[in-house]
C-alpha cells in the first residue's frame, strides 16, 4: 500500500513530498468513558489516511482529496470551520501554528483507506496525519500527545464534535500487536499485548451512518455533566463520572432525571468494565472478556441508547454464530461497526454467514473487516 501511495504522491507533485500516515482505531471496550475521564482500551489499526505535503508561495493552502476528485483552495490568513473534511485540516493549522502566520503556502493531498462514517476514526486519522506532516515540515518539535490534543480541540472548534481524546491518542500512539489502556485523566497509559493467534478482531460494518450522530454525541456529554453537577454536591472529590462509586449514584437516583441516571449508570458500569476486562485479558481469559463486551452492549443499547436497530440486530446473530466470544457496538454509535472477537478458524465461516443474515433482513450487504492491530502514526520515508 504504502510503496502505492508514494508513487501517487510523486506523479501528483511531481517531486518529492512530506508524507504522513495515521491509522484508524479500533476500540476493545471503554466506550463514552473518555470525556468522562475514565478509562478507553483503543489500538490503532492496519487502515491509514496519508497525507502529502509541498511548500508552494502562494501563500494558499490547496487541497485535493484523490479518492473524491476534490479541489480547495483557501487563503492562510483566515482560518475559520467550513463544510466537508477541509475543516479538519483549517482547524490543525489553527491550532497547532502560534502565531498563524505560516512562512509559505502548502499543496496538501489526502488518500487512504480507512472507511469514512463506520466508526473507525477517519477523521481523527486525517489531523493526526496532518498534525504529523506540519510537525515534520514546519520543525515544530510537538509531542504526539500535543498533535491528538490539537486533533482533539479540531473537532471541538472545527466540527461541533465534544469528543474526548481516544481516537486521535489511539492513532499517534499505536503499537502493532497492542492494546492501549488510557487512562483519560491523567493521560497516563500501558500497552496491552493482544496475544491471542488463535483469534481475530472481526469488524461487521452495520452500513449505517446516522446524521444525528454528533448531536446525540454532544447530548450525551452534556447528561453526563448533569449527573456530574447533582452527585457531587454529596462529594467535594467529584469531577467527573470516573470518581463516582455505583452506590452513591444508587443512593441518588430519586434526585436525577430518569434519562441522566441511566446515562451515568452506564458509564459507572463500562468504566469498572474496562477494568476487569484489561485484568481478564492479561490473565488471557477471552471467555470472561467476550462477556464483558455484550453487557458494554446491553448498556450502550439499553441505558446509553447510541445503538440502533441493526446494531442490536447484528449482535443478538452473531452471539449464535460459531466460534464468537464476544461482540458489542463500537465508537461513537448509531450505526458504524460492530466489533468482535472470534476463532481464526471460524473466521471466513462467520463473516459469510453473518453477511447472508443481515442481508436477508436489511437487504444490504455489510462490509466485513479482519482488523490487525498495527502501529501508530509515522512518517513515511521515500525509499532512498
Ligand atoms: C467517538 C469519539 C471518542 C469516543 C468514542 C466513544 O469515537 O471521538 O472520543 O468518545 O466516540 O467511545
Amino acid at each position: 500500500m504504502e510503496k502505492n501511495i508514494l508513487r501517487q504522491f510523486q506523479q501528483y507533485f511531481g517531486k518529492e513530498s512530506q508524507i504522513a500516515a495515521a491509522p484508524g482505531r479500533v476500540n476493545l471496550i471503554g466506550e463514552h468513558t473518555d470525556y468522562n475521564l475514565g478509562f478507553v482500551l483503543p489500538g490503532a489499526i492496519d487502515k491509514n489516511i496519508y497525507v502529502g505535503l509541498t511548500p508552494n508561495t502562494d501563500y494558499l493552502l490547496n487541497l485535493q482529496a484523490l479518492e473524491f476528485h476534490e479541489k480547495y483552495s483557501f487563503s492562510l490568513d483566515n482560518m475559520h470551520p467550513v463544510k466537508g473534511w477541509p475543516t479538519y485540516l483549517l482547524g490543525m493549522i489553527y491550532m497547532i501554528m502560534p502565531d498563524k502566520r505560516l512562512p509559505f503556502g502548502m499543496d496538501v493531498v489526502v488518500t487512504g483507506d480507512v472507511p469514512i462514517g463506520a466508526g473507525m476514526s477517519s477523521s481523527a486519522a486525517l489531523c493526526s496525519a496532518f498534525g504529523l506532516a506540519l510537525n515534520e515540515v514546519f520543525h515544530l518539535g510537538l509531542s504526539r500527545m500535543d498533535i491528538a490534543l490539537a486533533g482533539q480541540k479540531t473537532e471541538h472548534l472545527f466540527a461541533s464534535l465534544q469528543c474526548g481524546i481516544m481516537d486521535q491518542f489511539a492513532s499517534l500512539h499505536g503499537k502493532a500487536g497492542h492494546l492501549i489502556k488510557l487512562d483519560c485523566r491523567s493521560l497516563e497509559y500501558e500497552y496491552i499485548p493482544f496475544d491471542f493467534p488463535d483469534f481475530r478482531i472481526v469488524l461487521v460494518n452495520t452500513m449505517v451512518s446516522h446524521t444525528l450522530a454528533s448531536s446525540e454525541y454532544n447530548l450525551r456529554r452534556q447528561q453526563c455533566e448533569a449527573g456530574v453537577s447533582i452527585l457531587k454536591k454529596y462529594d467535594g472529590s467529584i469531577h467527573s463520572l470516573r470518581d463516582v462509586q455505583k452506590d452513591l449514584l444508587e443512593a441518588h437516583k430519586e434526585e436525577l432525571d430518569e434519562t441522566v441516571y441511566k446515562r451515568c449508570r452506564y458509564i459507572i458500569g463500562e468504566n469498572q468494565r474496562l477494568l476487569d476486562g484489561c485484568d481478564f485479558l492479561k490473565k488471557h481469559n477471552l471467555n470472561a472478556f467476550g462477556k464483558l463486551m455484550y453487557e458494554s452492549h446491553i448498556g450502550l443499547s439499553k441505558d446509553y441508547a447510541i445503538s440502533c436497530d441493526e446494531s442490536d440486530f447484528l449482535v443478538e446473530k452473531i452471539k449464535n454464530l460459531n466460534g464468537v466470544k464476544g461482540a458489542r457496538q463500537m465508537g461513537g454509535g448509531f450505526g458504524g461497526c460492530i466489533i468482535t472477537l472470534v476463532e481464526e478458524k471460524a473466521a471466513h465461516g462467520f463473516i459469510s454467514e453473518i453477511r447472508y443474515k443481515y442481508e436477508e433482513k436489511f437487504n444490504k450487504v455489510p462490509d466485513c473487516y479482519l482488523m490487525n492491530i498495527s502501529e501508530g502514526a509515522h512518517i513515511v520515508k521515500p525509499k532512498a
